[in-house]
């Protein structure tokens, strides 16, 4: 791989030990897929942040990076932690996870990160261009980078993410390289598809589909005719999840669309499909309900608004987490909706969500809009689940 004077002296530990460390890790990236060089980055989201996913080897590992001189060289934002770093107590945390997990923000905050805790960077300003060449780590992020922004990222995992912070770089492969970024597949979609709870349930069916083909496709989506950010971001969590999509072209919708032809290749979704699915990622029955969360990914203002129209005068009965970036908690601070949710009896779990939370064993059934905390509410809690609108997820709470 072709390296910069500036690449061969961090290489060469003539920076600090660990962006010497985060240079032998991008050039050990770039050489097993192929890079011929290093592109420069504007912007790093890193994943890995909760102490319950990496524990005291990984809680070592970033205090070690942080101790051998690690400095943020580009805006860098955190993926969630395990807990609201303001208000673990109400959330039921251990005082000793919340130490650790603190430990963890720490040594980021000393490395110069931005410890903004969300999966949607991109809704509190860590906000990438058309074009611009990013690292990313979160599936769901780096899906709505790539497809809804148009920037530039491949699936960054924890350690390839800091190693771009560290030195504003990554290996130029896969999804930075125009010729790797055009659709190989058609999905017509012939149901109706609006909400975060129905685009959630097309991206669990269309990923599904992609992981039975024997090629890693890029799929071309028709048949969409309007979609909000907050149900575009369900998608995109939805989709990386189920079929590990990065990217994916919706004429009308996403920037980089109108530069492809259909391809060929192609599927057709109709809606007794979509039915089906809604239907098979439900095996919890309303009575069995004893937790309820919405914001995954983290919520938008807008739907905190409408939270708040939701919840106004009403007590709820049911644990309720709501999960949000703390920026835009701030925001819902001052303009009121925080006190009208907060007076119903909902919590705000900023920073986390009930995925990356510590709460197995806590709940039985959980009710959400997000097909992603279905998935993960299953396989890493083992909680039943019941999906449904965003309208009736509050419903359930109340009842
Ligand atoms: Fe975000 Fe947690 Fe869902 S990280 S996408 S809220 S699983």
């Amino acid at each position: 791989m072709r390296l910069t004077t500036q690449q061969e002296e961090m290489l060469a530990g003539k920076h600090s030990r660990a962006a010497r460390k985060a240079m032998e890790i991008l050039v050990a990236l770039g050489t097993i897929y192929g890079a011929e060089e290093m592109v420069p980055v504007s912007s790093v989201q890193i994943a890995g942040v909760s102490y319950d996913n990496l524990g005291e080897a990984g809680l070592k590992f970033l205090s070690d990076v942080a101790d051998g001189g690690g400095k943020a060289r580009v805006l860098t934002t955190l993926n969630p932690a395990g807990m609201d770093i303001e208000n673990w107590q109400a959330m039921g945390i251990s005082p000793d996870f919340a130490r650790q997990q603190e430990r963890v923000i720490e040594a980021f905050a000393r490395m110069g990160v931005i410890t903004t805790c969300t999966c949607t960077p991109y809704l509190t300003g860590n906000t990438p261009h058309f074009g611009e060449h990013i690292a990313w780590a979160e599936s769901s992020a780096v899906c709505y980078a790539n497809s809804v922004l148009g920037a530039r990222t491949n699936r960054e995992g924890g350690p390839s993410a800091l190693a771009a912070a560290l030195t504003g770089f990554t290996p130029a492969y896969g999804l930075h390289q125009t010729e790797n970024r055009a659709p190989s597949l058609t999905i017509q979609v012939e149901a109706d598809v609006a909400d975060t709870v129905t685009l959630g349930a097309l991206g669990k069916l269309i990923g599904e589909q992609m992981e039975t083909q024997s090629q890693k496709h890029i799929p071309y989506i028709t048949g969409i005719r309007s979609a909000a950010v907050d149900s575009l971001k369900a998608f995109c969590a939805s989709i990386a999840t189920y079929g590990g999509a990065a990217l994916f072209h919706m004429p009308g919708i996403t920037p980089e669309a109108s530069q492809y032809a259909p391809p060929a290749e192609k599927i057709t979704i109709r809606q007794a499909e979509l039915d089906e699915t809604l239907r098979k990622m439900s095996d919890a029955e309303s009575e069995e309900i004893d937790f309820v969360s919405l914001g995954c990914p983290h919520l938008s203002l807008a739907e905190i608004a409408r939270l708040a129209e939701l919840l106004k005068g009403q007590k709820i009965k049911k644990t309720f987490w709501i999960t949000t970036a703390r920026p835009t908690k701030q925001v819902a601070d001052l303009v009121g909706y925080t006190k009208t949710i907060e007076e119903s009896g909902a919590i705000f779990a900023t920073d986390t969500c009930c995925v990356v939370a510590p709460i197995k064993g806590r709940f039985h059934a959980l009710a959400t809009d997000s097909a992603k905390a279905c998935y993960y509410a299953y396989a890493k809690n083992k909680f039943k689940t019941l999906i449904c609108s965003f309208d009736e997820v509050v419903a359930e709470a109340l009842k």
